[in-house]
């Protein structure tokens, strides 16, 4: 039964309700912070809340040859906003990444918009030798030709619907297997051959497309008047690779561990789903090891930040214990001269 009282007032059309208002003030206050960040950065900002067919990007922002298209995330706190990705995503990523690279890979990423008319690639590969001329690839060992894929998943996201026409990436079949690649891409006659015999599959927004970084491929031309084609572009790093982007996990690993132990508390997520989010956001490698602060005492490898972050979670340290863990573990891992930590 309905309490008495004046009946809610209905609201007029097309005003939003309060709480999407709070949010909209909330997530307009997060951008110009963010806008503020970039331009302390040295980015110029081109526009904000830029529309496109396939949706608003939040901030668009130049610095000298780099364009970055920016979506802002606003939570409460920084922890909510590492939950935005959701858990079929996470899963799908995880799946190729372990397939490929093993268990503790890295992944960086990017958003790539290629708008109507924009020109395809030429054929090429990409990590990690894919990005040295043939001159420097020719003086590295064959060994080392054969190694260089297996430390990086190449992959992307589609972010819109990609027909064939808007270019999706144009790839060469069973051309990863060809020894000398990371010399010949750039010949004429490969090229040639690439554009008579690449395949190219339309992809549908949502869907995923992984592939071995030595296939020789090239992002298509968009012939479309109006399909503004996005994907998030990922680099998944073996543990034992280098990624191509420095990020601080140090302070990612600190921001997710109360949200893992949380939700790991409350039964939301099980052990395995928090692996997979430890291995995408702490370091997975153990060494180098500063001999002086870090003796291998109890064996050879030392404990890497992500079996450190797994050991916590199982222990159920407090967040503030683990911090601490964590800056001692920079500090163990690091080179510098002081063999006392003095302030963590
Ligand atoms: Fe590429």
């Amino acid at each position: 039964m309905k309490s008495g009282g004046d009946p809610p007032r209905p609201r007029p059309v097309g005003t939003p309700r309060p709480e999407r208002q709070v949010a909209f003030r909330l997530g307009l206050s997060a951008e110009s912070r963010a806008a503020v960040f970039l331009i302390a950065k040295g980015f110029r900002i081109l526009a904000r809340r830029w529309r496109s067919p396939v949706g608003e990007i939040d901030i668009v922002a130049r610095r000298r040859k780099l364009l970055v298209f920016v979506e802002v995330k606003a939570r409460e706190n920084l922890d909510d906003a590492a939950w935005s990705v959701t858990e079929r995503q996470r899963a799908r990523i995880v799946a190729a990444a372990e397939a490929w690279l093993g268990p503790c890979f890295q992944v960086t990423s990017q958003v790539n918009v290629v708008r109507p008319g924009g020109e395809a690639q030429q054929a090429h590969r990409d990590y990690h030798l894919g990005f040295q001329s043939a001159e420097v690839a020719a003086s590295f060992p064959a060994h080392v030709h054969g190694m260089s894929p297996f430390l990086t998943l190449q992959g992307a996201v589609a972010h819109s619907d990609m027909p064939i026409e808007s270019g999706p990436t144009k790839l060469l079949p069973y051309s990863q297997r060809y020894a000398q690649g990371y010399v010949a891409w750039r010949r004429a006659d490969f090229r040639e051959y690439f554009e008579n015999n690449f395949v190219q599959v339309p992809l549908a927004k949502g869907d995923a497309i992984f592939f071995n970084p030595a296939l020789f491929h090239a992002a298509g031309s968009n012939r479309t008047s109006h399909v503004q084609r996005m994907a998030n572009l990922l680099q998944i790093s073996s543990a034992y690779g280098r990624a191509m982007e420095v990020v601080n996990r140090t302070r990612m690993s600190e921001t997710l561990y109360p949200v893992l132990r949380d939700r790991l508390k409350a039964g939301n997520i099980t052990e395995p789903e928090a692996l997979s989010v430890i291995a995408s956001c702490a370091e997975g490698y153990s060494f180098p090891t500063n001999l002086d602060r870090d003796s291998p005492a109890k064996g050879l490898a030392p404990e890497s930040q992500g079996q450190m972050m797994l050991r916590a979670l199982r222990e159920d340290w407090e967040p503030a214990e683990f911090a601490r863990a964590l800056a001692k573990h920079a500090w163990r891992h690091g080179a510098g001269e002081s063999t006392e930590l003095i302030d963590y």
